[in-house]
Formats: C-alpha cells, structure tokens, sequence
C-alpha cells in the first residue's frame, strides 16, 4: 500500500502515529503543494473547532481550505458556543461531524482531540491538545528543515526553552527518532521535558544532551526556539519565576556559525530577540508560511476522494 493511501480518511492526533514514509509522503506532497494544484477540495467543508486562542494554527488552515476550493466554518471562542450551555465536548463533536467533511480541533485538555477521534464519523485533525501534541506543526517543522538543509538525517538538533509544557517539542522529538538526528535539550533545569518523554527517548538512546546553556549545545544545525507556555503553569508564582529565565540574543546565535537555522513554532514573546529576525537563518516567518503549503498537502491526502499519486505525486 502506498504511504497516500494510509492518509485518506485517517484521523491526525499525534505526529507518532505516522511512519517514516509516511511523513516523507505528506513532505514530497507538500512540495508539489508550493505549485497551484486547483481547486481539489471543492465542495468540501472543514470545521474549525477552537477552544484556545490560535493565529497560525486555526488561519492556516482556512487558508490551505479556501485555497483548495473548499469551505470552512468553526469557532474561535468557545464562549460563543454551547459550550457555555453545557454541552460535552463529545456531543459537540457528534453534531459538528454532520455539518463537516473533517474537523480540526485544538483544546487545552490533553487527549481531548484523542476523544474527539474516537467520537467523529469523519478525520479529525489535532490541533494541539493542552501540552501534549501538535502533529501538524511537526509536519510543518519537518517541512521547514528539509527544505532548509536538504535533508532529516545527520542533522544536529537543539531545542530550547520550555521543554516541559511545549507541545511541539514534544511532537517533533517523537517524530525526530523516526532520522538519524542529535537531540539536545537546553533550557532552565525546572522547564526540562517531562519524564514520560525523557524515558521514551532515553529507551531509544537519543535523549542527547540536556544543557542549561545554549553555550553548551555548540555546534547545532537547528536551534528550535519555544516561548515559555504561561497558560500550562498550575502556579502563576512558577511562571513569575521562569518568564525571563532564558533568551536567544543575536550575539548567543552569531556564535553558533552562518549555517544555523533558527526556527520558533510561534508566537515568540521575548525569548527571541528582534534583531535575530534577519540574520539568514532565521526561518520561523518562514515556518509559519509553510503552514499553509503542508496543511492544504494534509487535508488533499485526508480528505481527496482520489489517490493523490492521480495528481503526480506518486
Ligand atoms: N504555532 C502555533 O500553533 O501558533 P498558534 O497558537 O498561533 O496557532
């Protein structure tokens, strides 16, 4: 079976549900993507279900659906919903599944987009559950590395900042053990991940280095920022603690050599400096531009009625 097959109808909840070939398949796609492919998904309807503010999440995938020919309704407050009335989140899914071909949900409960798949009769598509997953941002940081470095393997990969509540770090290091890649981890010793994935990559011997300092993590090919994720500390006193604990000055990345690329899932707050931004490997604008590209691949793969190989992509 072609890796194309495995994506139409399927359910996208977390970026390890997919094989290798699998995330190979939605890259080469998304590549032929960059080109104007037509109005694939006319006729189509996406459903936007977001109950956690979003920019580039919820708007790229309007646009990758309004781009496609298709239509999109949803919601980006659940106050305006019947939520507020009590409705359960999987009754809201059994009606939103009857005006919808898929859904794409982003929730502050982790495993809520897990739920959400076991009740919809159509794909649901996770757009980040609480500090768990964000399986379409990874494709979209893959995305962003392959089309930088020419490749996912033999890279050096540091990621820095909150390790413990950034969902797409932990995303993309899951699906990271899938190439022959370096992991470091660097950041304050309190916002380290979380054990669960520290053992899941310690198992697979590539936990990597854990550093407090980006000093420390010299040489790296990709630096993969995160902002400190406010919203997921229980104690605001914890978070007053840590919000400038760490920091990426232009100075701190000039020492890292030309090469490296920088990217940030976005949005950034101050763990970035400004003046980062035009150093050339700066790649997070990019990033987010990308998202549209790799989501209109996602949705033609999920949702097309045709083999998208019928399209010259085989
Ligand atoms: N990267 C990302 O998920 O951004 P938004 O929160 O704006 O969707």
């Amino acid at each position: 079976m072609s890796p194309a097959h495995g994506f139409r109808g399927r359910h996208v909840v977390s970026a390890e549900d997919f094989s290798k070939d699998e995330l190979l398949h939605l890259l080469d796609t998304a590549a032929f993507f960059e080109h104007d492919v037509g109005p694939r998904l006319a006729g189509k309807i996406l459903a936007t279900l977001f109950f956690e503010p979003s920019t580039r999440t919820r708007l790229s995938f309007e646009s990758a659906m309004h781009r496609l020919g298709g239509s999109v309704i949803g919601f980006a407050d659940e106050k305006a919903t019947s939520r507020t009335k009590g409705e359960s989140l999987a009754d809201t899914i059994r009606m939103v599944e009857g005006y919808c071909d898929a859904i794409v949900i982003r929730h502050p409960m982790e495993g809520a987009a897990r739920l959400a798949a076991e009740t919809a009769r159509v794909p649901v598509i996770n757009g980040g559950d609480g500090s768990n997953q964000h399986p379409t941002q990874t494709f979209l940081d893959l995305y962003t590395i392959r089309k930088a470095t020419g490749r996912l393997d033999g890279l050096r990969v540091g990621f820095f900042g909150d390790l413990r509540y950034s969902r797409t770090v932990h995303s993309l290091a899951k699906a990271l053990l899938h190439f022959d890649v370096a992991m470091s981890f660097i950041g304050p010793p309190m916002l380290r991940l979380p054990q669960e994935l520290r053992e899941t990559l310690g198992a697979r011997g590539r936990l990597g280095r854990e550093v407090e300092g980006l000093d420390d993590a010299r040489p790296l090919d990709v630096l993969y920022v995160t902002r400190i994720q406010k919203e997921r500390f229980p104690d605001p006193a914890d978070y007053e603690r840590m919000k400038n604990a760490y920091r990426l000055d232009r100075a701190a990345a000039e020492r890292f050599g030309p090469d490296l690329k920088i990217l940030h899932p976005l949005p950034r707050v101050t763990e970035v400096a400004t003046d980062v931004d035009d150093l050339p490997g700066a790649l997070y604008f990019e990033q987010a531009r990308n998202g549209v590209t790799v989501r209109k691949a996602l949705l033609s793969l999920v949702l097309a009625d045709a083999d998208a190989s019928g399209g010259g992509l085989a």
